[in-house]
């Protein structure tokens, strides 16, 4: 009986990834179909009062980082008002009032104190028009999805022309100070090639680039791991350029691995989640745009709190509900089985644009 959000393997839960949407601007085929993800009706999507609650509850759970996910964060329209509503409820979590949900020690010291930083994965669309507006309500960070700064080839990728509007987005985010702006590249066959250009990019425009192994999240179930193009594929095509030098993670449980620059202060990551899976650190909980909580990004389980807070139920009674879910979260890529290998991932009826990556 411990206060945190800890499963049966031990590990426990430090980073809260809300999911806003399952709209979005963009139709990347490694995340949606092309007409998009099925509307959710707005009833069901969890209101600027809702999501700060369950801010506020897991941040008593032990929650420090929240990051915004989608779809797309930015096409909600009232992100304003969720953002101001989580750092207020994230506030009075810390403080210690406001709730009923215990505090303890396990691991990390006591609920009260220390920080919550508050994050959002976002394609930029529009972030220059809004973004100061997001920082004033309590925005700390922002990262970007960019897979290539060659046009035809974001155009093939995203099924939008808009490689213009993501960069004058991006360049808004680094201009408002919202350090480091941290760039997410899916390893692709039709991007490697244009690897190089995109790191030389991120570096001229003080962007931190990593690249990620793509996952079986598409619409299309089109990925297979003999197709995946591996940490080690890109250490290769970037070398032709660059000289890299290992630098380890940020902190055990960030999924990405550094490498140095031609020697710094510049790095590039990579988030090897296939051939290098980091599911043993993993320190991640997830709330789906409806209200459900995801323990893993795969595997189909979920558990509904939205039903708890529109039932009238109390914050130790969604606390209690949020704690089971976490409990049963699978050992690795969705599954229990002990013999699943670490390159394997359990069938997952959601596509990244409807869980957030
Ligand atoms: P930072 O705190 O800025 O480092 O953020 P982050 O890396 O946690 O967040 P981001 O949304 O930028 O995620 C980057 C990528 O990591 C995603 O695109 C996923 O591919 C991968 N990723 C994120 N969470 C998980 C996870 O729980 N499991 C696995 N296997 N991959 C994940
Ligand atoms: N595999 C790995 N990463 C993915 N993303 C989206 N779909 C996939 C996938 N199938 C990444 C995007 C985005 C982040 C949230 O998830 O780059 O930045
Ligand atoms: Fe965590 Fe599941 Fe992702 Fe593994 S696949 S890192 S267990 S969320």
């Amino acid at each position: 009986d411990t206060p945190f959000l800890v499963d049966r393997y031990g590990r426990v839960a430090r980073d809260l990834r809300v999911s806003l949407t399952t709209a979005c601007s963009l139709r990347c085929t490694y995340c949606m179909p092309a007409e998009g993800l099925p509307v959710v009706p707005r009833d069901e999507l969890l209101t600027p009062a809702e999501i700060g609650r369950l801010v506020g509850i897991g941040v008593r759970l032990g929650i420090r980082d929240v990051r915004f996910t989608g779809g797309e964060p930015l096409m909600r329209h009232d992100l304003v008002e969720v953002i101001r509503a989580s750092r207020a409820a994230a506030d009075a979590a810390l403080a210690g009032d406001g709730g009923s949900v215990r505090g303890g020690s396990v691991r990390g010291g006591s609920v009260g104190g220390g920080k919550v930083r508050f994050a959002m994965t976002s394609n930029a669309l529009g972030l220059d028009k809004r973004v100061h507006a997001l920082v004033d309500a309590g925005l700390d960070r922002v990262n970007v999805s960019l897979d290539t700064v060659d046009r035809a080839a974001f155009r093939a990728l995203t099924r939008r022309d808009r490689l213009e509007d993501t960069l004058t987005g991006i360049r808004a985010a680094v201009a408002a100070g919202l350090a480091p702006v941290k760039l997410n590249a899916v390893l692709l066959p039709e991007t490697l090639a244009g690897a190089p250009d995109l790191l030389q990019w991120a570096v001229d425009n003080g962007c931190h680039l990593r690249f990620i192994e793509e996952m079986p999240l598409d619409a299309d179930h089109a990925w297979a791991r003999q197709a995946v193009i591996s940490a080690d594929d890109l250490l290769d095509r970037l070398s032709s350029r660059f000289t890299l030098t290992p630098a380890g993670r940020e902190d055990p449980s960030a999924p990405a691995e550094e490498w140095l620059v031609d020697d710094g202060p510049a790095t590039v990551g990579i988030i090897a989640s296939v051939t290098r899976s980091f599911c043993g650190t993993c320190d991640r909980t997830r709330l789906t745009a409806e209200g459900t909580v995801r323990s893993c990004l795969f595997g189909d389980a979920e558990t509904d709190l939205r039903a708890l807070l529109r039932g009238g139920v109390s914050d130790e009674d969604v606390a209690d509900a949020w704690r089971g879910a976490m409990w049963a979260k699978p050992r690795a890529h969705g599954s229990d089985a002990p013999e699943l290998a670490p390159d394997a991932f359990a069938d997952t009826t959601r596509t990244m644009g409807a869980i957030g990556g």
